[in-house]
């Protein structure tokens, strides 16, 4: 039997969307982001606090990077989710990550992180935190590819447990999407 909790925001899994953006004078700057998601075929969408130094940096730059935090690079990306480039403008320096600048957009990716998708700024919304980019490049690792797609059993993707406050690694595949479940058509 369900227990009723009340108005809870708990969805299972959040992603781990790290937000790279350039600061005023160029230093590369990244957040940690869970709420956020695909919004159109070439659209996302994710809440960022107006406070954050990544909302200004984007208000400026109208650019941003998301990669997907990972297994491998998990201790550095929840740094780079408590430290604020507001008050730790080399914050990307201090996580050990090191990042290049994008061919496509005005903004930098991290090399240790295997996918990023390069956005152009499409609307910022202050009242909801919404921000929302219009994908223009995926780029993806070689080693984290198989027959050219990104291969989540290679890139070890990790998502956010928001209940427990954990990050827990993708799991392994039970079936396949659109097509075990035609045997009950
Ligand atoms: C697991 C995790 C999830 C987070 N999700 C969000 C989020 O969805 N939106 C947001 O504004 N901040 C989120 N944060 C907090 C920011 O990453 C954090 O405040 C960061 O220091 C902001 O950096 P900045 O000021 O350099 O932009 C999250 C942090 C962690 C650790």
């Amino acid at each position: 039997m369900k227990q009723n909790l009340g108005v809870k925001n708990w969805m299972f899994p959040m992603p781990v969307l790290m937000i790279g953006t350039y600061n005023e004078d160029c230093t590369p700057n990244a957040m940690v982001a869970a709420w956020g998601g695909i919004t159109l075929e070439d659209e996302i969408t994710i809440c960022i606090d107006t406070s954050h130094k990544t909302w200004a940096n984007i208000a400026a730059r109208k650019a941003f990077t998301v990669a997907f935090g990972t297994a491998n690079a998990v201790k550095a990306c929840d740094y780079l989710g408590i430290a604020s480039g507001n008050k730790t403008p080399d914050k990307v320096k201090k996580s050990g990550l090191t990042v290049i600048k994008s061919e496509f957009v005005d903004a930098p990716v991290i090399n240790e992180l295997p996918l990023v998708l390069e956005c152009k700024l499409v609307s910022m919304k202050e009242e909801n935190c919404n921000v929302t980019g219009k994908i223009v490049n995926c780029g993806v690792e070689e080693s984290a590819m198989t027959d050219g797609k990104p291969d989540a059993g290679k890139m070890k993707p990790v998502c956010y447990d928001t209940c427990g406050h954990f990050y827990r690694l993708m799991g392994d595949v039970v079936a396949p999407a659109f097509s075990c479940g035609k045997e009950l058509m």
